[in-house]
């Protein structure tokens, strides 16, 4: 099949190469023609486990080129998916603006009869409004579909190769037909495509996204309350996980979600219920947890320096709003950081992938470290805010050598803090018993 996608960023560039990986050809346009000259040349702008490759494989084949000429990608292909972002607009909503904007665009380009699929996360009814928009200047006939996108970042390849379900808003029969055969190779072992009307599909995407952010905030108001009553989440959790209607996944407490995708989606949909006159007040209650849970570790760190952070060394260990990816948006270390600048404290910092990208929001304000000991040089506090694996079996004797203070705040419960103790550590963790 002849693909375009429109919007080639973490969604777009992912779910092309693996439209091309299984033999279709594909355009991949963006409008940062940087990003589209950068791509033309191997380079990949993100950081995805196995993409790369993935990417010169196929562009090397001739299945997967790259484009900022809009017009271009839409003659080109019969199907075209916007992968454009919808962040939050200030008043809490989903910014429509650049799907709405090419949609019109598309509507002009219309050479012959397309289908056009949504896998940007948008509100219930935007594929209506896509649809009347082409509709208004289209020349040739056209279906517009959701399908919106539950790839992981840090597995997006894997998530798009092998994803759980894929959710297909349509009604329309011939479509089912060509979407049913462009997704077969990738739902071999038998998981479901699921055909529904597009508003539904649309809202299963929030649905999904909200469900996720309620188990964290869930897990982290548990945490804080552990703290006040004597207990250990982290066996609460296991006690709980093991309950197969809980399940063990997604109930790690923590420094708060962030990333491009939980906020924002929070916001967007309870947005969505504030238009309908109808409260979801379950989701109010999981987005304010979350903004007090990323305050957590600096509000301890306060407490164990009695308020005075000035002048003090502290590191941090990863930035990236997850591991396995390079992505800050929206990620907790932003805050962290923020908070931390404004006590006046010097801050060391260590990503294994994230640097980069962090320089850009931070560069003169704290100290970069290629290797993680490095970061701890001089320093009091040692704070975990992003899980990497290099971070959870390190040397603890080196550790204590490079610290001024052998203190750490583990915002992602990585370390036993029996063993902490025993090595010599004061251990802070989110919601664990203390060690006496
Ligand atoms: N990142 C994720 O993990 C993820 C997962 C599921 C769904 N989504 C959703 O997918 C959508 C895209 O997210 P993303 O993370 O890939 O965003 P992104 O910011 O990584 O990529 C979007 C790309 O679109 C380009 N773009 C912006 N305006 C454009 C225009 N007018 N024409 C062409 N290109 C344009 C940008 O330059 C960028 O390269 C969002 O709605 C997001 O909520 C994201």
């Amino acid at each position: 099949m002849k693909i375009s996608i429109i919007g080639t960023g973490y969604v777009g560039l992912v779910q092309g190469a693996c439209f091309a990986d299984t033999g279709n050809n594909v355009l991949c346009m963006d409008i940062d023609e940087k990003k589209i000259a950068n791509l033309k040349r191997g380079i990949i702008p993100i950081y995805e486990p196995g993409l790369e490759e993935m990417v010169r494989r196929n562009a090397q084949d001739g299945r997967l080129e790259f484009t900022a000429n809009l017009k271009m990608a839409v003659e080109k292909s019969s199907i075209i998916f916007l992968c454009l972002p919808t962040p939050q607009s200030d008043d809490g909503s989903a910014d429509l603006s650049r799907v709405l904007k090419v949609s019109e665009s598309i509507a002009e380009y219309l050479n012959e009869d397309k289908i056009i699929v949504s896998k940007s996360t948008v509100p219930v009814g935007t594929v209506d409004r896509i649809r009347q928009i082409i509709r208004k200047k289209a020349k040739h006939d056209f279906e517009v579909v959701s399908n919106p996108e539950f790839l992981k970042e840090g597995a997006a390849v894997q998530d798009s190769l092998k994803p759980d379900r894929i959710v297909i808003g349509t009604r329309n029969k011939k479509t089912i037909g060509i979407m049913t055969e462009l997704y077969a190779p990738f739902v071999r072992t038998g998981n479901p495509v699921l055909f529904m009307d597009e508003r539904s599909a649309e809202m299963t995407k929030y649905a999904s996204n909200a469900f996720l952010a309620s188990k964290i905030s869930f897990m982290n108001e548990l945490a804080n309350l552990c703290e006040k009553v004597g207990a250990d989440i982290d066996w609460v959790r296991r006690g709980m996980g093991t309950d197969p209607r809980i399940g063990p996944q997604f109930l790690f407490p923590g420094v708060g979600y962030g990333g491009s995708c939980f906020p924002k989606d929070v916001k967007a949909l309870m947005k969505t219920s504030q238009e309908n006159e109808y409260e979801l007040k379950i989701l109010r209650a999981v987005d304010e947890v979350n903004a007090n849970q990323k305050k957590v570790l600096v509000r301890k760190l306060v407490k164990h320096f009695n308020g005075q952070l000035r002048g003090k060394c502290i590191a941090l260990w990863g930035l990236a709003f997850k591991p396995q990816t390079d992505d800050m948006r929206d990620a907790p270390a932003i805050e962290i950081i923020n908070a931390l600048l404004d006590l006046e404290a010097d801050i060391r910092v260590h990503d294994p992938i994230a640097l980069t990208r962090a320089k850009v929001l931070y560069d003169g304000k704290i100290e970069f470290c290629e290797n993680s000991y490095d970061a701890l040089k001089g320093a009091e506090a040692l704070l975990i805010v992003t899980e990497w694996n290099e971070f959870r079996r390190p040397d603890l004797k080196r550790m204590k050598s490079l610290m001024k203070k052998p203190v750490v705040f583990d915002g992602r419960n990585i370390y036993d803090p029996k063993d902490m103790k025993e090595a010599g550590f004061t251990y802070h963790g989110i919601g664990r018993k203390s060690i006496d």
